[in-house]
């Protein structure tokens, strides 16, 4: 409880470590502009309160991070705060040691706070898109929702149509009513879940281990579904999720339209 209610201050607080090693960064910046040999005066305490803070929002985020998501974006994220912390980690070390020295020291130092700067915008940057309902996902192309919406799903208002408008033109069968690309065809729900050339496509209650679901996210165009065609609206990958995680309920009898 307190440490979910811990956890919402994550995104307040992560503007701290960004400002704290940017205004670092640009100090030392001017320094090096101006030829100073040694670091600023206020480089030591920027980056200490640069690296406390990070810790504090890092630890604050997997507090935050709590439920489902549909992505491996939260989890990127949380590895980026987690290196950037050492990062900052490291760069507080190095301040320290070259605080009254100069030369190597100094640019080790330097180029440490640069490093944990660039790092926590990057970071900052991923987590920012995670806040946005409906995120672009720059590995795969696909806009995705960010966390499951929420109501029910119906076979027949909800993905028929879907399988109709985006797959049924490969996986709806030849004249005869077979050959569906890649082994699959989508035309009743024996053949479905029956799956094509790689067995199982839809495994009721698990979205992340159906390719049903999978190919519509998949970070390489090639294999994503539907083939040659620009990928699913987000609402509707949503949707395909959500279908499958509450078992994929699939109306005996139903047919499609041909
Ligand atoms: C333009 C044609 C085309 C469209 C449209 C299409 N697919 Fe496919 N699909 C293919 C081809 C071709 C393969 C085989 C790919 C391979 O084996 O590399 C395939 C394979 C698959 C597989 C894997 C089958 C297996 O067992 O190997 C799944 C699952 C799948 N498609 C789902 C879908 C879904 C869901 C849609 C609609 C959102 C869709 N496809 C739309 C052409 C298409």
């Amino acid at each position: 409880m307190l440490w979910t209610f811990f956890g919402r201050f994550h995104p307040a607080t992560v503007h701290f470590p960004i400002a704290m090693l940017s205004v670092a960064a640009l100090v030392e910046f001017l320094q090096i502009i101006r030829r100073r040999p040694g670091l600023a005066p206020a480089t030591f305490t920027l980056t200490l309160v640069g690296l406390v803070s990070a810790v504090l929002a890092t630890l604050m985020g997997i507090a935050n991070a709590g439920g489902k998501h549909h992505h491996d974006l939260i989890e990127t994220h949380r590895w980026a705060g987690i290196v950037t912390t050492v990062a900052a980690a490291a760069a507080m070390a190095l301040v320290f040691k070259a605080r009254a020295g100069q030369g190597a020291i100094v640019n080790a130092a330097r180029g440490s706070i640069f490093l944990a700067m660039i790092l926590v915008s990057v970071t900052g940057h991923w987590g920012g898109a995670i806040t946005l309902p409906g995120y672009y996902d720059v590995w795969s192309k696909v806009e995705v929702l960010q966390k499951p919406s929420e109501g029910p799903v119906d076979f027949i208002r909800d993905i028929a149509p879907i399988i109709q408008a985006s797959c049924f033109s490969c996986h709806g069968g030849d004249k005869s009513g077979k050959n569906g690309k890649g082994g699959l065809l989508l035309t009743t729900k024996a053949l479905a879940m029956k799956g094509g050339d790689g067995g199982a496509c839809i495994v009721p209650g698990k979205p992340g281990d159906s390719s049903f679901y999978t190919l519509l996210i998949a970070k390489n165009p090639k294999e994503r579904m539907p083939d040659k065609a620009k990928p699913l609206p987000p609402e509707q990958i949503d949707k395909v999720y959500r279908w499958i995680e509450k078992g994929a309920l699939w109306p005996d009898g139903f047919e499609f339209k041909k």
